[in-house]
């Protein structure tokens, strides 16, 4: 017997705000039109103009996943929160989530690896469960990106992609005697490449800046919103994300027909068809998207992607399922497992 983890429950929450394609044209000059032929999305969550935080996304997906594997809080020994979108530069939004769920004194960790971070995290709870630091973790990945962006024309090649939302999924120690019947992560792989950092990112707040993080035309120039070179982003993801599947595949003497269900980053409709067509997957259905209902919610997509996929009635138990993911960084990563 080996000890390995185990998914025993995924959730998933979005605000209840709409924010169609059509939606967007009041803010900035954009079309349903262009949206869903360069992008695929068709409307997105976004949170109303109010105090809700990122956190608070997170606690009810965390309260949902928590259902679903049928614990409670009490049961959980570590949290990691996977976000760019912070309530707070520091502490981390771990640290408030913690607060939230009623978890003091259990770990509480960030991950900042933007679209990449709940596969990261996801990574980091296994070894975590694998070494027996940790029994049952609580993996989060909550966003909120609608206050975080222009939304004007200036700003409309990125602010149309995104939407807010929030995942979980609960990861707990099991004993593996027959890895391909039995529920667990075969493994992760992660890669990071800081040479592109600039390609997608925001310039401030910044210790750049002296003697304070921003300057005197800080909000004038723009520095606080989110900047894309989509193109160099696209070309690295078309060839990174299924690099990473198929490293996940050839580490545990899998082909790529063996997978059941894969469940790619949420970036771009266009980025995962041109994903599945070099890994060579013969089915459309076994590649679930969701991104025509929610946008790129970075941290969020891989657990939304599970969750919906389950409603769907399109994840079963015993499936090979493969999730991949690339973005900011870059980084891209990926984890194989038996559901
Ligand atoms: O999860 C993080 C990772 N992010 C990604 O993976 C995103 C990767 N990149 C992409 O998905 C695509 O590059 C985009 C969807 C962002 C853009 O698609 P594109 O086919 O690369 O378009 P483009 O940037 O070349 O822009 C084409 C035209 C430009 O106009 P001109 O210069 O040809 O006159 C843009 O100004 O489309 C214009 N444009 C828009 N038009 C209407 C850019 N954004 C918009 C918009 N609405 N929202």
């Amino acid at each position: 017997m080996t000890r390995r983890t185990r998914v025993l429950g995924v959730g998933s929450f979005v605000p209840d705000r709409i924010v169609t394609n059509d939606d967007l044209t009041q803010w900035m000059d954009t079309s349903d039109e262009w949206i869903r032929t360069r992008s695929g999305i068709e409307q997105r969550h976004w949170v109303e103009p109010d105090d809700t935080t990122t956190s608070d996304l997170g606690l009810e997906a965390a309260n949902r996943a928590l259902d679903a594997a049928g614990l409670s809080i009490d049961d959980i020994d570590m949290l990691i929160v996977a976000t760019l979108s912070p309530d707070h530069e520091f502490p981390g939004t771990a640290c408030f989530l913690q607060a939230k769920l009623g978890c003091p004194g259990i770990p509480a960790i960030d991950v900042r690896q933007q679209c990449s971070g709940f596969v990261y995290g996801m990574a980091q709870a296994d070894m975590f469960v694998r070494g027996a630091m940790a029994d049952t973790v609580l993996l989060v990945g909550a966003e909120i990106h609608s206050k975080a962006m222009d939304i004007s024309t200036e700003g409309r090649d990125i602010s149309v992609l995104f939407g807010d939302g929030a995942g979980a999924a609960v990861l707990q120690a099991v004993d593996v005697d027959d890895p391909s019947t039995q529920a667990h992560i075969y493994s992760s792989h992660l890669h990071a490449d800081g040479n592109y950092a600039k390609e997608l990112w925001i310039e401030g707040p910044s210790s750049t800046y002296s003697p304070n993080r921003w300057d005197n035309d800080f909000l004038e120039r723009g520095a606080q919103w989110p900047k894309m070179n989509g193109k160099t982003v696209f070309k690295h993801a078309v060839t990174r994300m299924p690099e990473v599947a198929l490293e996940a595949l050839e580490a545990n003497d899998f082909a790529v027909a063996d997978v059941d269900l894969w469940i790619f980053h949420q970036a771009n409709m266009r980025i995962n068809y041109f994903a599945a067509k070099k890994l060579g997957i013969d089915d459309d259905d076994k590649v679930f998207n969701t991104i025509q209902r929610f946008g790129n919610t970075t941290a969020a997509t891989i657990p939304i992607g599970l969750d919906e996929a389950l409603k769907a009635g399109r994840l079963e138990p015993g499936m090979l399922v493969c999730i991949a993911a690339f973005g900011s960084g870059f980084t891209w990563a990926s984890s194989l497992l038996r559901w």
